[in-house]
């Protein structure tokens, strides 16, 4: 069942990125190239199956279109990991099992091909199939997700900041929070939206987004002190190298471990009022803390 969900799920997104990102011939074709290369190297896709189940279940069947939507979220996501692998973030040689962006492409097209995925999300929203209103209330939601305060940028700041030093627990909550679990929370909160969601459950979304988002950062520390490069498809041990802020680094793996499995539990929760329909968010949830890559 989650197998399929997360097959069915890249399908669709993939499909739809094919679509939506222009071709490598198109002129300049060194930055389409660019920006296949990073978002074709076979990442999970978890944002856009997060999307595309919260909004299944909010409406009971997989809204029409909601594929664009989950598109848009992975080329944000792939535009964040570009820029976070550069020399000047994390100087990061392998992503995805490929190359970085920057490896492949030089420092100036990455930056370039990170920027153009970010504005072509932003054209792809523009053309949801959906009501004018929630089409609004998605963009808004998806760029205070990717912002400064308390988003994606927000936290990645405070992630380089908080280099070899010893931060407090609330330090790195806060950038666990900001730099992976607000884009995590606004697939889910745009899925529901795109589906017509009342807002008492946008509220649901949004504490479950938050909470396995932040037991999705940690276990991404916890793989990166426990698994290797090959497995990840990405540079193994690069934390304890950089000396970064990581919950493995400040509680063990051990205590790691047992706070995502916490903060999943807690986070089923919130979709006690969603009944059996949330079936697919808990096992995708559960996933994700299980998960070797
Ligand atoms: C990696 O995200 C970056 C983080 C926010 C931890 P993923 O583990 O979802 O990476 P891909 O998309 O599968 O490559
Ligand atoms: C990245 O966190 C979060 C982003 C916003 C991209 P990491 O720096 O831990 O991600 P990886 O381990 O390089 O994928
Ligand atoms: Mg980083
Ligand atoms: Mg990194
Ligand atoms: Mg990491």
């Amino acid at each position: 069942m989650l197998k399929e969900t997360l097959e069915q799920g890249r399908q669709l997104t993939d499909a739809a990125l094919d679509r939506l990102i222009p071709l490598e011939t198109q002129h300049p074709a060194s930055i389409h190239k660019a920006m296949r290369h990073s978002v074709f190297a076979g990442g999970k896709r978890l944002r856009p199956v997060l999307c595309m189940e919260a909004g299944r279940m909010v409406a009971g069947s997989l809204p029409a279109g909601i594929e664009e939507l989950g598109a848009a979220l992975e080329m944000l996501h792939t535009y964040s990991l570009i820029h976070d692998d550069l020399p000047a973030l994390d100087n990061d040689d392998l992503r995805r099992g490929r190359p970085t962006c920057h490896k492949a492409f030089g420092e100036a097209i990455a930056i370039l091909a990170g920027d153009a995925l970010q504005t072509q999300a932003y054209e792809v929203l523009a053309r949801l199939k959906c009501p004018a209103e929630a089409r609004v209330r998605i963009v808004e939601e998806i760029a205070r997700g990717t912002g400064t305060v308390d988003g994606m940028i927000g936290g990645q700041v405070v992630d380089l900041e908080a280099e070899h030093t010893r931060p407090t627990a609330e330090m790195l909550e806060y950038i666990h929070r900001s730099k992976t679990a607000a884009l995590i929370t606004a697939s889910l909160v745009s899925g529901g939206l795109y589906a017509g969601t009342k807002d008492s459950q946008v509220a649901k979304l949004r504490a479950f987004g938050l909470a396995i988002g932040l037991a999705f950062q940690i276990v991404d520390d916890v793989l990166d002190v426990t698994q290797t490069s090959e497995q990840l498809g990405k540079t193994a041990g690069k934390d304890t190298a950089s000396e970064k802020a990581t919950y493995p680094a400040l509680f063990g793996i051990d205590a790691s471990v047992r706070k995502a499995g916490a903060l999943v539990n807690e986070a089923f929760s919130e979709l006690e009022s969603f009944g059996e329909r949330a079936e697919t968010l808990r096992e995708l949830a559960r996933f994700l803390v299980e998960r070797k890559k």
